[in-house]
């Protein structure tokens, strides 16, 4: 699942900071990243685009979020690859609640397309059970436009097996020319959400 010191790094998502580890996922996982890739290329009639984490990496993956968030009781809310196709969109978001500390991992990526993090913009937490939520408590779209534009956002491209750990709901983020690009979401939360079933791609075409 994760192949790096996470101990290296306590509490950095408790202070609302955000993590790069490149090259930090193991190759038996990426290799089943691919292989769902590879299915919804060939275009396969994959239901969810959802891959859990066997027993041993879901262990994995709970030590890591626990030791970067100071969490103890974590539940996973997101498991899925995201694979941008024509007609997606990305605008700037937090997500819902229950993606409290999400971690992106890179599958495939063109060049010129970037996950965007504004690390030093307004860090409330969307409470709410969408990511639109967040944005309707705000007054709309604009203003969230006006709100982001305060600040100069991190532009971070996510290669093959880069992780990128952030306080989703609580970080404006999206993806700047998203088309093609492809990223496995991992979330978890420290309230005990799991509130959409099996991880279903939620953003369809
Ligand atoms: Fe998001």
């Amino acid at each position: 699942m994760f192949s790096f010191d996470s101990t290296k790094y306590l509490g950095v998502l408790k202070r609302n900071e955000y993590l790069i580890i490149r090259n930090g996922c193991t190759k038996n996982f990426l290799t089943k990243l691919d292989s769902l890739l590879s299915k919804i290329l060939e275009g396969d009639n994959v239901k969810t685009f959802s891959l859990i984490p066997d027993q041993e990496e879901m262990e994995v993956a709970l030590k890591v979020f626990s030791d970067l968030s100071g969490d103890k009781e974590l539940t996973i809310s997101r498991h899925h690859l995201m694979h941008y196709r024509p007609g997606m969109t990305s605008n700037p978001h937090k997500d819902r609640k229950s993606l409290q500390y999400g971690c992106a991992i890179g599958v495939d990526s063109p060049e010129d397309s970037k996950l965007l993090l504004w690390p030093d913009g307004n860090l409330d937490e969307n409470t709410g059970n969408h990511y639109r939520d967040y944005i309707d408590s705000l007054g709309g779209v604009d203003k969230v436009n006006d709100l982001v534009s305060q600040t100069k956002p991190q532009e971070i491209f996510t290669g093959k097996g880069d992780l990128v750990f952030f306080p989703a709901s609580k970080m404006f983020h999206c993806r700047k020319n998203p088309l093609g690009s492809s990223v496995y979401y991992l979330d978890v939360n420290s309230y005990g959400l799991n509130d959409r079933e099996a991880s279903m791609q939620e953003r369809r075409v």
